[in-house]
């Protein structure tokens, strides 16, 4: 799998918006999110990297970020999953930032990411507990 930075690839804000629909954990509780405030985020560069993952034979196959924070996000699109992609990229991009401490938020429910990142060596060191004030 090949890494584009965001900036380089012509459709990124609608193939990041079209991950963004395919989300399903935590569906119900999340409202979806609008072209224009979709946009604005993408615009205001929230992430240190942020790249959309290209098969070799030239598909979109998804997108990963990383935090300035050191935080990764991986996301592949449901029609591209359990092809390796996701291992490959993160490979690369572990590969890339060598000798730093990387983390993941991963909801408990995403039984596929967890798997993921634990066979990449990613252990669980922290339980992030939240509570909703308005009910
Ligand atoms: C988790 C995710 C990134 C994995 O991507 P992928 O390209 O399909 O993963 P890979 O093919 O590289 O698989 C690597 C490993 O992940 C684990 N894994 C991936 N999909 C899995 C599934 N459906 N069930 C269980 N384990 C799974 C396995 O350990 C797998 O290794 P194996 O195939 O040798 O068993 C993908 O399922 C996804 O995008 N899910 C949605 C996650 C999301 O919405 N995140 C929020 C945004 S940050």
């Amino acid at each position: 799998v090949k890494l584009y930075t965001i900036d380089g690839v012509a459709n990124s804000k609608e193939l990041l918006y079209k991950l963004l629909n395919e989300r399903d954990v935590n569906i119900s509780s999340r409202e979806m999110l609008s072209w224009d405030y979709h946009c604005a985020f993408v615009d205001s560069s929230p992430y240190e990297e942020w790249y959309i993952l290209v098969s070799d034979e030239g598909y979109a196959v998804g997108a990963m970020y990383l935090t300035r924070m050191n935080e990764i996000g991986v996301q592949i699109f449901k029609a591209a999953q359990r092809k390796g992609y996701a291992r490959a990229a993160l490979s690369h991009l572990m590969e890339r930032h060598k000798g730093k401490r990387l983390l993941a938020n991963i909801n408990p429910m995403d039984e596929p990411s967890i798997k993921l990142f634990v066979s990449m060596g990613f252990s669980i060191i922290q339980v992030t507990m939240g509570y909703s004030c308005d009910h």
